[in-house]
């Protein structure tokens, strides 16, 4: 995710006021951190890995010279947390310094291009194209062309604000995607990720829509779209919210912030460059056993996984939770095997030490995780960083479908090596899951009757959360949430598993919650809902829109506009169950944020 800062003063220093608005943004990433001022036509910068408290006592980031900067503080996507892959980056003749946050799609090609011509990179970031390719264009053209220029050619998502020696009263700002917004105060303004970061300074700020740049100087801020050149007029707001509430994006916890985030956070897990699911496939294609491994949420990622894998590409993967491993498969493993293992902070101790294992018994290990430079980073052959940024909130939500969306996107990739279904279908596969933000951002419009239902079910004791194929891992997963937020003892079954005994607990008013949606499943799922139905139990459905029968046969339903999904449903239906339990324990007065006994990270076994 990132957090990036930039000031510009008609009088005074840069450096302490940047810094003290990176402290604000810390919350956006906190494995790197770096500052960039100008000073008599010169650029100086302090950068390294480590919190800001750590890396300023050992730089003194104030001790800056300057009235113009730059600041960043980094979540890793590309490279690991390292003093080559802090911000601010610099161009090869250290006139430009840049600060991005967001993921730089096409980095790769453009990378060599410049190399091509001749410019050295000293890190491992997408991020470093950028100032290189703006001091290319510099050859020929002013800062401001020089950055619409590059702007024009970058793909993916990208805030970023940039200042150069060449025009040392000027600070650039693009938005793509990214956050951005840009802070107005008297004789100085600012551009930053997100408003809380500005809060202390002023409380009116201009946001930024898509393709935009603004050029900000001390007394004056003009914008203009990137592409067309067109120049563009924008209402000023004044802030309400408290730096608190702003680090929220004004949601009240970050919990509700994330599930928000989710659109944002798959299409930047989509961006994931091929060649890491390629050496994993190609692993995977020929290993004799695969094992699919993960706790809690995330092992029902594993868990969506072994169907998609069975499903789209005909391979059986076993997925276990992390702390049966080696008692259940342990002896099973050799070099033969592949072992996947799934983990949000890449540091869970039940994950690391069946990898541990497994390595040791000569498995090949891979990883999903969304903390580059975690442990399963250095344990795997190969990993991908899923690049949702700092999850805050204690329960996993947008980590679970960020990882969900790289297993299928792996299935998919994995069905194409394997020659297990057309061309056809997987261009219309790979068009869906692209399609999934979209379809997400209409499904979080189910919020609104979420409420409802929540205040209807507010003083039940228990839950049951019944799914069939793919969708028993959206059963479980919303059974986690809804009882490690609300402390409601709640169960989840395969709903074929309920007659064997979880029927007997049913008595008139119980509430079973079905996901529903129109597969394959439908017509089984239809019979277990009657069952239910017959015991008097309240049923709840999330189900397709428009599917009448169900909406006749529910006591109540909550529709999923575009909800014929099928191996992506667990992707789309996951999001109002997430909603309910968030929604739930707030009814309940439960803290979302920090849930009791919970930690974001268990690095115990
Ligand atoms: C539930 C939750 C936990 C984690 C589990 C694994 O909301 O967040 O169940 O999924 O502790 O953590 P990671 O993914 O970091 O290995």
């Amino acid at each position: 995710m990132c957090g990036i800062f930039g000031t510009t003063l008609h009088k005074g220093k840069a450096a302490p006021v940047i810094h003290q608005a990176l402290e604000r943004l810390e919350y956006r990433g906190y494995d790197s951190v770096g500052l960039a001022t100008i000073h008599d036509n010169k650029l100086s910068i302090k950068k390294d890995q480590g919190s800001i408290k750590d890396v300023d006592s050992k730089l003194n980031f104030d001790e800056l010279c300057g009235k113009i900067g730059v600041g960043h503080t980094r979540w890793a996507t590309h490279g690991i947390p390292s003093f080559e892959n802090a911000h601010p980056h610099m161009d090869c003749k250290k006139n430009v310094a840049i600060v991005h946050n967001g993921i730089i799609g096409n980095f790769i090609e453009l990378k060599s291009e410049l190399e091509r011509k001749g410019h050295i990179f000293n890190s491992r970031t997408d991020t470093e194209v950028i100032p290189h390719l703006i001091e290319e264009n510099m050859m020929d053209e002013d800062f401001i062309e020089a950055v619409r220029l590059a702007a024009r050619k970058l793909e993916g998502s990208y805030s970023l604000a940039a200042i150069s020696t060449h025009s040392p009263e000027l600070l650039i700002c693009v938005k793509k995607e990214s956050p951005l917004v840009i802070g107005i105060g008297k004789n100085a303004n600012f551009c930053a990720s997100d408003v809380s970061a500005f809060l202390p300074l002023t409380k009116k700020a201009l946001f930024l829509d898509e393709d935009e740049l603004a050029v900000v100087k001390s007394d004056k801020i003009e914008v203009m779209n990137f592409r067309t050149g067109q120049d563009i007029q924008h209402d000023i707001s004044e802030i309400t919210w408290s730096t608190e509430d702003a680090s929220k994006s004004g949601y009240k916890h970050f919990m509700i912030k994330e599930i928000h985030e989710q659109p944002l956070a798959i299409s930047n897990a989509l961006r994931i460059q091929n060649i890491y699911y390629d050496l994993i496939a190609s692993k995977m294609h020929k290993a004799e056993q695969v094992y699919v491994i993960g706790c809690g949420t995330s092992y029902h990622a594993c868990l969506a996984a072994s169907y998609l894998f069975s499903k789209l590409a005909m391979l059986q993967a076993k997925p276990i939770v992390s702390s049966e491993f080696i008692e259940q498969y342990g002896h099973a493993i050799n070099k033969k095997s592949v072992v996947l293992a799934v983990s949000q902070s890449g540091e869970t101790a039940d994950t690391l030490d069946a990898l541990r294992f497994a390595k040791k018994m000569g498995a090949s290990i891979f990883g999903i995780t969304n903390v580059m430079g975690s442990s399963i980073t250095r344990l795997s052959e190969v990993y991908i960083g899923q690049n949702s940024g700092p999850e805050i909130g204690v329960a996993a939500t947008k980590t679970f479908t960020a990882q969900l969306s790289v297993l299928t996107m792996l299935a998919v990739i994995l069905a194409e090596k394997k020659g297990s279904i057309s061309n056809n279908e997987l261009e219309i596969m790979k068009k869906m899951l692209l399609d999934v933000p979209k379809v997400m951002k209409k499904t979080l419009s189910t919020e609104v009757k979420i409420k409802k239902l929540v205040k209807r079910y507010k003083d039940k004791s228990s839950f049951c959360f019944l799914g069939r194929g793919i969708n028993v891992t959206t059963a479980l997963e919303a059974r986690l949430k809804l009882l490690e937020l609300s402390y409601i003892p709640s169960l989840a079954y395969p709903a074929g598993e309920s007659k064997h005994g979880f029927i007997a607990v049913v008595e008139e008013g119980y509430p079973i919650i079905f996901i529903a949606p129109k597969d394959g499943t439908y017509d089984k799922i239809l019979g277990n809902i009657m069952e239910m139905k017959a015991r008097k139990a309240s049923t709840i459905g999330i189900i397709q829109a428009g599917d009448e029968k169900l909406k006749q046969l529910l006591d109540d339903y909550i529709e999923i506009k575009d909800g014929s999904m099928n191996f992506l449903s667990p992707l789309i239906y996951i999001v109002p169950l997430q909603l309910f339990a968030y929604w739930m324990a707030v009814e309940r007065k439960c803290d979302p944020d920090k849930p009791r006994n919970l930690a974001k990270s268990v690095t115990v076994e």
